[in-house]
C-alpha cells in the first residue's frame, strides 16, 4: 500500500518577472526514490528548497507528512527540516571541521545529547555510508570526491530523517564512483526506509536507482512515471533526452546488466 509523503498542488513561483513554476503538482510517495529532471533552470533545486521552506513560493499548496508546510511558523519549519535530509550540490561541508564534527553539527544544533552519546551516532552514520571509521578525523580536504559525498550524505542522515533530498548527488564523480553511490543510495533506502527525492542528470543513476522520475518542462511536472514509461512520451525535450547518444548508451547498459 503506498500513502502520499509529499504532495504539491498548483505551484506557482516567480523570481521577478520570471515564472519558474506555473501550476506544478506532484505527488510523492512514502518509500519510493524519485527523480526529478528537466533542462537546467526548470527549477527543480528551487522546488527541493521550497519543500523544506528554504524558499518561499508565490501561491499553492505544498503538504509533507499532511501538513500543509506553507502555513507553518519558523518553529515548526524547524520541525520540518529536522525530519528531512538534505545533501545540496553546493552544500560542502565545513572545511575547518574534521568529517566527525560536520557529522555532529545537526546534533548538537538539534538535540541534547551527552557528548558520548553524540560519538556513537557519528560512528555509526560513518559506518553506514560505508565510509572507514578513520575518515572521521580526517578533514574534508583530505578526502577522495566520492568520500567527501558520503560524508555529505552522513551528515544529511544525523538526525535520522525520513525524507533525504540529494541535489545532483553524483555531479563530479567519476563512473565508478557514481556508481558505487549509486549503490549505496539503494543499500540505504532498504535499510532506513527512506523516501528519497534526487535532483539528477546521470542517466545511468535514473536507470538504476529510480522508481519513477518527474520531468520538469513547460514550467511543471509533465509526467511522474518509471523511466521506461517515460522513454516513449512524445515531447520534444524528452525525446531528445533519452534518445541522444548518452540516454541509448545507458538504457543499453542497464539491459545488458540485467
Ligand atoms: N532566490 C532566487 N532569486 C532569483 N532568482 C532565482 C532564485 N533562485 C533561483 N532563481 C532562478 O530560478 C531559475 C531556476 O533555478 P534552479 O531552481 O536553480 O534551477 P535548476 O536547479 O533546475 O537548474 C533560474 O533561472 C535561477 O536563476
Ligand atoms: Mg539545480
Amino acid at each position: 500500500m503506498s500513502s502520499a509523503i509529499i504532495e504539491i498542488n498548483q505551484l506557482y513561483t516567480q523570481f521577478g518577472s520570471l515564472i519558474i513554476h506555473e501550476a506544478l503538482n506532484l505527488t510523492i510517495q512514502k518509500g519510493e526514490i524519485i527523480a526529478l529532471i528537466g533542462g537546467s533552470g526548470t527549477g527543480k533545486t528551487t522546488l527541493l528548497r521550497e519543500i523544506i521552506l528554504l524558499e518561499k513560493p508565490k501561491s499553492g499548496s505544498i503538504r509533507v507528512f499532511g501538513q500543509e508546510i506553507l502555513e507553518l511558523s519558523e518553529t515548526q519549519a524547524i520541525w520540518l527540516r529536522q525530519r528531512c535530509g538534505v545533501m545540496f550540490q553546493h552544500g560542502a561541508l565545513f572545511s575547518s571541521l574534521t568529517v566527525a564534527e560536520n557529522i555532529a553539527v545537526p546534533l548538537k544544533e538539534h538535540t541534547d545529547l551527552s557528548q558520548r552519546m553524540i560519538d556513537e551516532i557519528v560512528a555509526y552514520k560513518i559506518a553506514i555510508v560505508g565510509l572507514p571509521p578513520y575518515a572521521g578525523v580526517n578533514h574534508p580536504s583530505q578526502l577522495s570526491g566520492g568520500m567527501v559525498k558520503r560524508a555529505a550524505l552522513a551528515r544529511a542522515l544525523a538526525l535520522d530523517p525520513e525524507i533525504l533530498f540529494l541535489d545532483e548527488p553524483t555531479a563530479g564523480l567519476d563512473p565508478i564512483g557514481a556508481g558505487a553511490l549509486d549503490e549505496l543510495i539503494l543499500q540505504l533506502k532498504k535499510l532506513l526506509g527512506l523516501t528519497i527525492v534526487m535532483v539528477t542528470h546521470d542517466l545511468d543513476s535514473l536507470w538504476k536507482v529510480t522508481d519513477r522520475i518527474a520531468v520538469l518542462a513547460d514550467k511543471k511536472v509533465i509526467a511522474a512515471k518509471p523511466i521506461h514509461e517515460l522513454v516513449n512520451i512524445n515531447h520534444p525535450w524528452l525525446q531528445a533526452y533519452f534518445h541522444g547518444a548518452r540516454g541509448r548508451a545507458a538504457q543499453e547498459s542497464t539491459w545488458t546488466a540485467k
